[in-house]
């Protein structure tokens, strides 16, 4: 289970310590609660994580004390609370070690990171016959919007293929890339299967020919310490709430150079220069992306999650979640009939199994009444389970604040799960 150097393309932080978890969970305000009379197990974390006080108080003390819109008001509130929004942008940047904050661009999510990228650089550079190339493993967010740009410009959409394990056959990448490709777009870590993707090395490959690669980080970067220019991407994009932050907020980072020649998104407050009937002129970066009133509050919330997860140390996070999900594949393999979807070498936060002969909604709705929340269904990656030839998976996810007891309670549930049905 470990990720090794040439998959981890992350910062060198200090050395990993060992979390004193039972202390952490007593941030999480919801962990203390009870489902169905029983305590709650959270292992829905790559679907949202569960908030610490810290951000559950960040933007409610902004609404209480200093809260107004932002780059627009000479007043008092109206300059805090945009010099609270830019601290959260400049935090975001040095999360990412981005070289400029002018390169990180507020968006909704991920989902809207990666369709503004389509809709912008997308229609700008793919024409009639271009292709564009994304794995077999990606989330529909970054199937969708590329079918949409190709379905409109008559481009095509290449794959590159997964083995049985759930890994990226990189060396079909050399194969599917020609002179017509424009850009390619890949998972750092898959939510279905939780294969950690190469996603330096195909960087460097597509870069040797030339063509900018976008990152779809919603997995990586709960769990890694991400550093975009060591892996190189050229677009690389999260959301908030997958990073035990608000919901309604990600990044999208862009090298600088490719948002200035890219079209805006959306028109409206904010994203110009001048107006005229005639002719508008863009505001600078990142504000040329940024149309109308944001998430404050959002941003303030992430920016109280970066903090938090820099305090706990993402490194501490990765050798944690290794180290449970090491435990708990043992564990749940143990178990007669199961079966785990997704074993690749570098895999890291996300446990996909399947019952034999039971179906995974059943496997969630008895696991819900002994208080422990896991995600069934096809992840919203079906091509996934359409490759292993399954409907469904139930899967459990984990964060920093899961410990070796509700992995017990999980394989407990299951048992009983098995009792049940057979
Ligand atoms: C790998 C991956 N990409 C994209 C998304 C979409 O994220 P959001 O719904 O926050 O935009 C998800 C959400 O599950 C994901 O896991």
């Amino acid at each position: 289970m470990s990720t090794t150097a040439p998959f981890r393309a992350t910062r060198s932080g200090p050395s990993q310590t060992p979390l004193d978890v039972e202390a952490l969970r007593r941030d999480f305000p919801i962990l203390a609660r009870k489902v169905h009379g029983k305590p709650l197990v959270y292992l829905d974390n790559a679907a949202t994580t569960q908030k610490p006080t810290a951000v559950i108080e960040a933007p409610a003390d902004m609404y209480r004390n200093a809260y107004g819109n932002i780059h627009r008001g000479v007043h008092e509130l109206s300059v805090a609370a945009t010099d609270a929004y830019e601290a959260a942008r400049e935090k975001a940047r040095a999360f990412l070690n981005a070289a400029e904050a002018r390169e990180i661009v507020f968006v909704r999510g991920t989902t809207e990171g990666i369709n503004l990228v389509a809709q912008t650089f997308g229609r700008q550079r793919v024409g009639e016959g271009d292709e564009v190339v994304i794995t077999a493993l990606e989330h529909h967010s970054n199937i969708v919007p590329w079918q949409l740009l190709c379905e409109e410009k008559k481009a095509h959409l290449r794959v590159i293929p997964i083995d049985r394990t759930g890994e990226v056959k990189v060396d079909e990448l050399e194969r599917l890339l020609t002179p017509r490709t424009r850009i390619v777009s890949v998972a750092h870590v898959s939510n279905a299967l939780g294969t950690l993707v190469p996603v330096r090395r195909i960087a460097e490959i597509a870069h040797s020919r030339g063509i900018p690669v976008l990152i779809d980080g919603a997995q990586a970067v709960p769990r890694l310490a991400v550093d975009v220019r060591a892996i190189g991407a050229d677009f690389y994009t999260f959301s908030s709430h997958k990073m035990y932050g608000s919901t309604g907020v990600g990044i999208l980072y862009g090298r600088a150079e490719l948002l200035e020649e890219m079209p805006p998104y959306q028109g409206g407050g904010d994203m110009i220069s001048s107006v005229t009937f005639e002719k508008t002129t863009w505001n600078v970066l990142p504000y040329k992306f940024e149309a109308g009133t944001p998430n404050i509050a959002g941003a303030i919330g992430f920016a109280a999650a970066i903090d938090y997860l820099t305090g706990v140390g993402v490194e501490n996070v990765t050798a944690h979640e290794e180290e449970l999900l090491g435990y708990a594949t043992r564990e749940l393999s143990a178990i007669p009939g199961l079966n785990v979807i997704g074993t690749a070498r570098e895999k890291i936060g996300v446990l996909s199994f399947t019952l034999d002969g039971i179906h995974p909604h059943d496997v969630g709705t008895v696991l819900d009444q002994e208080g422990i929340a896991i995600r069934t269904g096809h992840h919203c990656a079906q091509p996934v389970m359409e490759f292993f030839g399954i409907p469904a998976t139930a899967r459990a996810s984990l964060a920093l604040y899961n410990t070796r007891g509700e992995i017990d309670a999980l394989t407990e549930g299951i048992r009983k799960v098995l009792r049940m049905f057979r």
